[in-house]
């Protein structure tokens, strides 16, 4: 029985035997396959053979110093194979006495743990790692929301800086096309007055022969007329001048006012591009700017009229209507001067951007008309072409209670 005792431990085990001075007498093939060694390289030797030269020396002298003593050394062992791999095992080294309680020889008793330490170590330095995260952790916070604060505010001053630079080159360019239209008002006078100027200028030759005939009642008449023309000029200087004359304040106005004092300061430039224009207009009332609606309107107009040029259509035709839909005020100007390209349609509202020569336009008309109908009165203005007419169409909310 003691026999089959000895063949379950040595085939459960890692056995070594070795003589009082630690040389190996016995080992198992257990022992040989987890070290490495064959028994011949290993009977005869120190058992020191497996020593790691990781451990400490107490060790050693801890377990010498046990087991001399005749008592019972357990531990778990770091052990080197032959080809410098490293195992642990759990060691038992058992002195065993002869009938004088002398010591003869040790034998050992081990198991494999190479696995369960290697565990055991791996998550200790997880362990550890997090430790190290976690005391590390409300510094790195702490620097990682100082910097976002600073990236915040840096972000901060740059967009009012954007803004700044935004706000300032719409304001120029605001003043351009004003300016750019002012001119072309001053033109648009200078031309209505022409032919006014000519008939006073025939009118006075008149009353100068009434008074050479002493004509009293015609000269009357013609004084009368010269009156007449005189106060048409007049009123021709003070459209233009209201026109001009900066509003800021927004108010209730109507829509339709504001189409027909268009085509009323146009009235001449249409006439004598023999263009015909079809109005069509609801009365409508909505809330901002009466005459930055105008001349948005102008700059449709004239942008047709220029087309109508450019691409020398011989039948002119503007169409205007005015209707309310779903909450808004819906103007379409319609013209038939051949169409806006492709390449061209989707950049019409960008500042600056022109087909015309240089002189005779500042690619600004439409960008701010864009802009008047965004922000001036809360609606937009878009743009489809097709078969050679184009259509501008403008929306503006209704004012609530008018709805
Ligand atoms: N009714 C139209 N028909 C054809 N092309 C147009 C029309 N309206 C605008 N465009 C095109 O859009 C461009 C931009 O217009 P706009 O912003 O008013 O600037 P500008 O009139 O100074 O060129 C014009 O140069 C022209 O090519
Ligand atoms: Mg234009």
């Amino acid at each position: 029985m003691l026999e089959q005792y000895k063949n379950a431990i040595e085939k459960s085990n890692i056995i070594s035997k070795t003589d009082t001075e630690g040389i190996i007498t016995f080992v198992n093939d257990e022992f040989c396959k987890i070290s490495g060694y064959t028994k011949e390289q290993l009977i005869g030797f120190n058992h020191n053979i497996v020593r790691h030269p990781d451990v400490e020396q107490e060790k050693f002298e801890d377990l010498w110093r046990t087991i001399k003593s005749k008592k019972v050394y357990k531990n778990t062992v770091k052990n080197r194979a032959k080809d410098g791999s490293t195992f642990y095992v759990n060691t038992t080294v058992i002195p065993i006495l002869d009938h004088k309680e002398e010591i003869v020889e040790f034998i050992a008793i081990r198991y494999d743990v190479t696995k369960e330490v290697f565990y055991k170590e791996e998550l200790l330095k997880k362990e550890k790692q997090l430790q190290d995260l976690n005391e590390t952790l409300e510094l790195r916070v702490h620097r990682k929301t100082k910097e976002l604060e600073e990236l915040n505010e840096t972000l901060e001053k740059r967009i009012k800086e954007e803004v700044n630079k935004n706000e300032q080159k719409q304001k120029v360019m605001f003043l351009q096309s004003r300016q750019a239209s002012l001119g072309q008002m001053i033109a648009n006078i200078a031309h209505q007055w022409r032919q006014p100027l000519t008939e006073l200028n025939l009118t006075l030759f008149s009353m100068k022969k009434a008074a050479q005939n002493s004509d009293e009642a015609k000269l009357i008449e013609f004084y009368d007329e010269s009156k007449n023309i005189l106060k048409n000029m007049s009123e021709t200087i003070e459209d233009f001048t209201n026109f001009f004359n900066p509003q800021k304040e927004k108010h209730l106005f109507f829509v339709n006012e504001s189409i027909e004092e268009a085509l009323s300061l146009l009235d001449k430039m249409i006439v004598e591009n023999m263009i015909s224009v079809k109005v069509k207009l609801e009365k409508i009332e909505v809330l901002g700017i009466q005459n930055e609606l105008t001349q948005v309107i102008i700059n449709l107009i004239k942008n047709a009229k220029d087309a109508f040029i450019t691409k020398a259509i011989l039948i002119r035709e503007i169409s205007i209507t005015l209707t309310k839909e779903d909450g808004f005020a819906h103007i379409e100007i319609q013209d038939n001067a051949g169409g806006i390209q492709k390449e061209n349609i989707e950049n019409i509202f960008e500042p600056y951007f022109t087909t015309k020569h240089q002189s005779s336009g500042t690619g600004l008309g439409l960008f701010m008309s864009k802009m008047i109908c965004q922000k001036g009165l809360d609606g937009d203005l878009d743009v489809s072409s097709k078969k050679g007419v184009t259509t501008f169409s403008i929306k503006i909310p209704l004012v609530k209670s008018k709805i």
